[in-house]
Parts: structure tokens; sequence; C-alpha cells
């Protein structure tokens, strides 16, 4: 039932001042994924109870904001980014009392709730799609999705040669009785058919589902590929390379610039519910120029920034990434994001334990090279250290507080992800990122559920990382993350602003405001003169104005 009266913020940290002063420029924002965050009824899949009961552990922790991904109605066929009904939970993961509920006490606990938006294909059992299937070609039934079509002399090609970014062919040919049956576009499963943004009734459709979620009081919505909405008209082949398409490379499919007028509508509904309202995109685009056309002022209000995500253990990368990125903002007076992991890429503590930490992985499998854990944990936590004391917005991805690595030997038996049923097996999925949460090293599946069942195996290291075995532990990854998550409120590190230091080969050096933040990537000792310490990445980091290899520390 739709809920009239907004719930509210009780207290945040900070108060919005202004559609380019508001709360998300330097705020930490905690991303969760609800499947395997918490499971409060026991059937092995996390869930909105399951967010309600830790709430807790992320107040505690210091975050700003948490960032649900999707828990409406889906078949789950991409682990619910194929959504039938955006204007419902589905049971899996609980009701819309139960979200309400959640909202309610995030807010109460000056926790802002960011939620996944999925507007540029719906699920393949959304009833918009059900009655595209049953229409006739050219019918404004199938005007919604992006129905053409087949060429070849009974229609039996695919209307052109685009693959799908999960793997195989974007196009699925419907089965309607007829003698030629049309194709529909999917640009990821064949269960996530892509929507016709260039149809009004598409555009209304969104503008309808913003305000219901905006009308419970929710403060945002993570927009999921948001450079895709909008195709070349005509649908051109994809020259210049065969593989599939990737979200990242330049194609009919991407990044046209048609698709600003739609995020242009959705910031005019935004304000229509005040002006502390926000769009993140997931934009994966050419470069951080075309990444901040996202945030001008009429549009979105951040973009993740992959290019950073992407920098891997290597100095000058992440410098380039750094510099370049707050020069693109800059023009457009946006401030930028900061990230390291998510729920679509290997974990950054298993990142920076592989030979080649720069290498982009799509999972990692039994068969191949297994990380260093503790080279990749001590890098993650230098890294994750770094990465909060640059000025503007981070976001940190469930599990990394804890300093979770990727589960890397997860059997094909069990996994889950569309990607690897879709490549044959040639790219491992997602999954190993996906893993439950651990609680509680006493009880089974570690506290993640109370029956035990967990939707993917938990590796045992799990275990030994869950928080009753950090919380209050110097040095742990918990209270480093705490500790650092409140230095840097304190000391205003989010809005302040950077001014590199001059640094050996492998240092990175700035200050910001009156705290110097360095970075140690190399294997030898750094010497960066005495100053003291404020948080360390791990415990004797910096000693005798040294700062140890793989590390990071903040001093003043
Ligand atoms: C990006 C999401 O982050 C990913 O998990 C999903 O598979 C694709 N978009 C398709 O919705």
């Amino acid at each position: 039932m739709e809920q009239s009266s907004p719930a509210t913020v009780a207290s945040p940290h900070k108060e919005p001042s202004g559609s380019r002063t508001g709360w998300w420029r330097d705020a930490v924002i905690y991303q969760i994924y609800p499947r395997s965050f918490a499971d409060a009824d026991g059937n092995g899949i996390g869930d909105l109870e399951g967010v309600r009961q830790h709430l807790d552990h992320l107040e505690r922790l210091g975050v700003d904001a948490i960032w649900l991904s999707p828990f409406y109605r889906s078949p789950q066929a991409d682990a619910g980014y194929d959504v039938a009904d955006y204007r419902d939970v589905d049971p899996l993961f609980g009701t819309l009392d139960d979200f309400d509920r959640m909202l309610r006490e995030a807010h109460e606990r000056a926790l802002r709730v960011i939620v996944d938006l999925v507007p540029n294909h719906t699920s393949s059992a959304h009833e918009w799609f059900k009655l595209a299937t049953l229409a006739a070609p050219g019918s404004p039934e199938r005007d919604r999705y992006l129905f053409r079509d087949g060429r070849g002399e009974h229609g039996e090609l695919p209307p052109n040669n685009w693959k799908s970014v999960f793997g195989g062919p974007a196009w699925t040919r419907i089965e309607d009785g007829t003698e030629n049956p049309q194709w529909y576009l999917h640009l990821f499963d064949a269960g996530q058919p892509d929507l016709n943004w260039r149809n009004p009734e598409v555009v209304a459709e969104f503008h309808d589902v913003l305000r219901f979620w905006l009308k419970r009081g929710v403060d945002g919505f993570r927009v999921d590929v948001a450079h895709g909405l909008i195709k070349q008209a005509d649908l051109p082949d994809l020259v210049g390379h065969e593989g599939p398409a990737r979200a990242d490379e330049l194609g009919p499919m991407w990044d046209q610039d048609d698709v600003h007028e739609i995020y242009r509508g959705w910031n005019r509904v935004l304000h229509e519910f005040g002006d502390d309202k926000i769009l993140v995109a997931e934009a994966w685009v050419a470069n951080s120029e075309r990444r901040s056309l996202y945030v001008r002022h009429d549009e979105m209000q951040q973009a993740f920034n992959f290019g950073y995500m992407q920098a891997g253990w290597d100095a000058a990368a992440m410098r380039a990434e750094i510099d370049e990125s707050l020069a693109s903002n800059a023009l457009v007076d946006a401030t930028t994001t900061w990230v390291l992991s998510n729920h679509d890429v290997v974990r950054h503590t298993s990142r920076f334990g592989l030979s080649d930490p720069t290498r982009w992985t799509h999972g990692i499998g039994p068969d191949e090279e297994q990380p260093d854990l503790e080279l990749g944990l001590r890098r993650g936590r230098a890294a994750t250290l770094f990465m909060l004391g640059l000025p503007g917005s981070a976001y940190i991805y469930e599990g990394e507080e804890l300093g979770l690595p990727e589960h890397t030997t997860l059997p094909a038996e069990v996994r889950q992800d569309p990607t690897f049923f879709r490549t044959g097996g040639e790219q491992t999925g997602r999954d190993g990122c996906r893993v439950p949460l651990p609680w509680d090293s006493t009880k089974p599946a570690f506290g993640f559920s109370p029956t035990g069942a967990s939707w993917l195996p938990q590796p045992a290291i799990f275990g030994e990382l869950a928080p009753d075995r950090q919380d209050g532990v110097p040095g742990s990854t918990l209270e480093l993350y705490r500790s650092a998550l409140v230095a840097r409120r304190e000391l205003d590190l989010g809005g302040g602003s950077l001014t590199w230091r001059q640094s050996p080969e492998g240092v990175l050096d700035f200050d910001n405001g009156e705290v110097r933040v360095v970075l140690n990537t190399t294997e030898e000792p750094a010497a960066v003169g005495e100053a003291s310490v404020i948080v360390e990445s791990v415990p004797g980091a910096y000693a005798d104005g040294t700062l140890a290899p793989n590390a990071a520390v903040w001093l003043r």
C-alpha cells in the first residue's frame, strides 16, 4: 500500500543548502546487495528485514547513506536486475511494509537510503513484455520495446550484429505462432528485454516509478546502465570489433547524446520532492569527460568513478584518474565519487593480490591464478584509506569493511550469474563477490541466516573475518574503517581539496586541508618525514618518518 507521508531523515549529518551543495557531495555511501547482506527469514537469501536488523552495524561504521541493489518483484534471471514490477518488493526480500519500516529506522539513525532503478530493460515477466509478445508487429505494445524483423530470407537472422554484454547474441526471436516472428533486443540476458526510450509512454511510466519511491521517502536512485537507454535510432551494426558489446566501449548502443534529455526530466521530478534527492549514474563511458556530462547541474548528482576503480595498484594510473576526474567534474561543478568494489567486479582485496592487479577480471575461478590473500588485504586496506582521504564522495561495498576476499573456488554447480552460462563458462562471472556476509563466527553460515542456509557457500576465511572477531580489536580491518570514517568526517576530508606534493615513483602524497595523505604502492619503505599519525592502514605502517611498503597513512 502506498503511503502518503514520506519518512524523512531525523538528523542528517549535513543539511542540504541548495542543489549544488547537497549532502551527497562528500557522503560515504554503503552498497547493500540485499540477497547477500543478512537473511532474517532463514531461506538462505538476504532480505529487507535482515537489513533493518543490522542498521546498527552501519551506524557504527559511520557511513552517511546506504544504496540497496534491486529488491523488486523479479524472476531473478539476473539477481533482480530483471524487474517484473517496479512498485513492489519480491517476496524473497519481504514486503513493502518491510521496506517502509527499514527506511524509517534508517532515517531515525540519520542514514539516507538510495534504491536501485533499472530503466534500460524490464524482466521478460513484466506485464508490458507479456502484452508485447501477444500483440502484433507495429503495435503500441511492441513499441515499448525494441522489436525488429530479422534479416535473411525468412527473417531467420538477427536484425543486427550486436552481442549481449553477458555473452551470446543480443537478440532473441519470440515464438508467437506466426510465420516470421520478430526479434527483440536485450543488451543483457534474454530475460531482460531493452525498453524503447524514444517512446513517451516509457518516459512517463518511469517518472511515475520515481514518484512512487520518492513518496515513500527514499533519498535517491542509483541508475542502472544509465549510458544505455538511448540507442542510435536505426540500430546499425557495430563496426570495429567482433566481440560482445562491452559496456565501456563506444558503440551505437552506449552513451548517445540524446540520453541526457531523459535525466533532465528525472531531475525535474526529483525537485518536486525538494532539492536533496539524488541520482547516481552507472555509466560505463569512454573517459571522465564523457562521464561528467551525466552530472551537469540539471541532470544527475553523481556518477560512479569506474576509471578509478580500474586503475589497479598503479600509482601513476591512480593519479591520472584522480586528476582527470577532479578536472572534468570541476567543469560542471560536481564533486567526484570514488569506488573500489561493487557487486559486478572482483573484490579489491583480491584484485590487489593478483600478479597483475591492473588486469580487469570477470571473476576468478578455481583453475585460475589465486590471489595472495595477505598481500591483497594489506594493499586493499591501504587503497581504502587512501581513497577515503580524497575529496568528494566514496562508495563502499558490503563486506569490504571486514576485508572479505572474493570467493575464488566456487564450483560450477553452485554458480548463478548468467554471464557464466551465456559464455559457456568462459567468463567465471560475478558470484565470487556476492557471497553472503558473515556476522558471527560461532553461528551456522557465520550468522548470515538463522537456519544456516546460504544461497552461495561461504569460504572458511569468512568465519575468521566475521564482525565478532574484529569488533574492538585494535588493528582489525573493521576498526580501520571505523576510525577512518570518523576522522574523515571530523576533518571534513570529503569537503576538502587536493594539492599534490612531490613524491618518488610509486608513492602518492597530497594535502587535503590540514591532513597529509600518503600511499606507498612499492615494495620498498618510503621516506616521508616526521609527522603525527591520524590513521594508518596497518599498525606500524608509519614509523620514524618512513611509510612501509603497500601501506597508507593520514598524517598531520
Ligand atoms: C549493471 C548491474 O550492476 C549489473 O549487476 C547488471 O547485471 C547489469 N547492470 C544489467 O542490469
